[in-house]
């Protein structure tokens, strides 16, 4: 397989990158005011405007180019047929028939998978219904008002961003807490308060293998149990998970277990059972709103050309920041509180996929891959961080993200959120200049404190309300931008072999730091010595 970064396309954008690198946006708009109606796309109720991006139609067509030469395309229909592109596990990847429609068939591997998908969440909105109605009880007959989603990673980021997007939403008098850490202050921290009678434990995980979930999993059965006796449990812990047996083992009725398939990774399985504590929160009917969000934007990425399709440019932005202006990191920037986990949840998603330096066939990678995501709800990144997005030496892209309506309003704050989001998209746009401060009447030895040098790119994503299906949008659109990027790269976005070590090293280790015999040895020097120290300051 011939490196991308060998092709014509890639060459070609580097002398383009090197043309267009001195150019700045004002002068981008000055010749062609035109790109700011131009440089716009929808999908389903997301509208973007790229305009702010230090691209031209050339880079564009480049760009365009560059995917065609990847095999775009073919890859995505590859995605969606459920071919094995997960290749070093050899799996499908088929995220995307989660949200199939009713009635819409997909076979897989001999396997009727929309007929399983359709079962899952049918057996999932019942279960919510009964639980939300009051008609499934705690052992002792009371309804449940709390439900503690047990995970981590995949099995926790998403519903528990979903949850604090959708929290509105919430309209049975169910609440959520998510517990994932295996530090004992999360799990003792969640259940601080809950009355065990009324809280119903799901234990989320696709292996049922993962030592947080399962440590979180015995404290809370623990906790339950000394309070209502071990024939609780059946009534207060359900699993999600694709291994019935293990479920069986630790004491889960498996009739009380919601499933899904390897061909669903982690990471991109909260509008599956994992979700189930989510649609707990919100209903069923929301549920099938946010899937029928997700698949909008499917549609949209899979037929939508290259030049017009959400996900394909602002993947191949990612790919133009990150290879060809050297940006190692991309902030995401929500205007809204709701979206404050939206950061965390992306970086599993988007770190966890393309955090790769070896390309599917094996091979080194030479372009750079994965950017580095991170964020925080806008304004308070405001008054934190963004001093270095404006006058900092480092490029950063940006994503903005804003809804026109606000589920409830005060004092017109939604107003001055969204002035807040458009200013700062256009101050990093077009800066201030020296002549600009000077004239303000600033001292000239403060003006060079005072130039906003601008120039520095962003997105600006748009929807009209967070709800739902625009929920489900959204995370669509990140979940292709991934794909497109880890397709120009060449890799595996679909394995994270990069996080099993340090999980085996952690057990081999555990035994020493709690042993009283002198400590055995450790993987080296420096990590030995702190065995020792970790020991001496717990007396062992
Ligand atoms: O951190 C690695 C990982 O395998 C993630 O990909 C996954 O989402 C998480 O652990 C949890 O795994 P599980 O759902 O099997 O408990």
């Amino acid at each position: 397989m011939a490196d991308i970064t060998e092709s014509p396309e890639w060459t070609a954008l580097a002398e383009h990158q090197a043309a267009i690198a001195g150019r700045h946006l004002r002068e981008l708009f000055a010749e062609d005011p035109g790109r700011a109606e131009r440089m716009t796309v929808t999908a389903g109720d997301l509208f973007l405007d790229y305009s702010k991006h230090r691209v031209t139609g050339e880079t564009l067509t480049l760009l365009a180019a560059l995917a065609e030469r990847a095999g775009l395309r073919a890859r995505i229909e590859a995605m969606f047929g459920g071919e094995h592109i997960n290749v070093s596990e050899d799996r499908a990847v088929l995220h995307t028939a989660l949200r199939l429609p009713p009635g819409e068939a997909l076979t897989v591997d001999g396997q009727d998978v929309a007929a399983d998908v359709h079962a899952v969440l049918d057996k999932m909105a019942d279960f919510a219904g009964r639980v939300r109605s009051g008609e499934w009880t705690g052992s002792t007959g009371k309804r449940i008002t709390t439900v503690v989603n047990i995970g981590i990673g995949g099995s926790d980021l998403g519903p528990a961003m979903a949850y604090e997007a959708l929290h509105d939403f919430a309209d049975a008098g169910v609440s959520c807490r998510f517990v994932s850490n295996i530090d004992p202050a999360d799990i003792l921290g969640k259940l601080a308060g809950l009355d065990p009678e009324q809280t119903l434990f799901v234990v989320s995980s696709k292996t049922f293998g993962t030592l947080e979930t399962l440590t979180n999993a015995k404290v809370a059965r623990g906790w339950l149990t000394e309070r209502l006796g071990d024939d609780a449990v059946s009534r207060h812990f359900v699993a999600v998970s694709t291994n019935a047996e293990r479920v069986a083992d630790f004491g889960i009725d498996t009739a009380n277990m919601f499933g899904f398939w390897d061909w669903v990774g982690g990471r991109y399985s909260f509008d599956g059972a994992i979700g189930l504590s989510l649609m707990i929160a919100i209903g069923g009917e929301a549920f099938r709103e946010m899937l029928a969000g997700f698949r909008e934007v499917d549609e949209h990425f899979r037929s939508a050309p290259f030049e017009a399709n959400m996900p394909v440019l602002m993947g191949l932005l990612g790919v133009w920041y990150t290879d060809f202006f050297g940006a190692q990191t991309r902030a995401v920037l929500p205007y809204s509180q709701r979206l404050s986990r939206f950061p965390a949840y992306l970086q599993q998603l988007t770190m966890e996929s393309n955090g790769k330096s070896v390309r599917a066939d094996g091979a080194p990678v030479i372009a750079q891959t994965g950017a580095i995501f991170w964020g925080e709800p806008g304004t308070n990144g405001q008054h934190a961080f963004y001093q270095l997005l404006h006058q900092g030496t480092r490029l950063v892209p940006a994503d903005f993200i804003g809804f026109a309506e606000p589920f409830e309003d005060r004092e017109g704050m939604h107003d001055l959120l969204t002035a807040n989001m458009l200013a700062q998209t256009s101050a990093l746009a077009f800066g201030k200049t020296a002549e600009e401060i000077a004239a303000d009447g600033t001292p000239a030895a403060v003006v060079p404190h005072k130039v906003m040098p601008g120039n520095r790119p962003s997105s600006t994503i748009l929807a009209p309300k967070l709800t739902p299906k625009t929920l489900g949008s959204l995370v669509a659109l990140y979940e292709h931008i991934v794909f497109v990027e880890g397709t120009v790269w060449g890799i595996d976005s679909f394995d994270q072999w990069g996080v099993e070590l340090g999980k085996v090293m952690a057990m081999d280790l555990a035994p020493a730091l709690t042993s009283q015999e002198p400590p055995s040895e450790a993987p080296d020097p420096s990590t030995g010595a702190l065995v020792r120290r970790y020991r001496e300051l717990r007396g062992r």
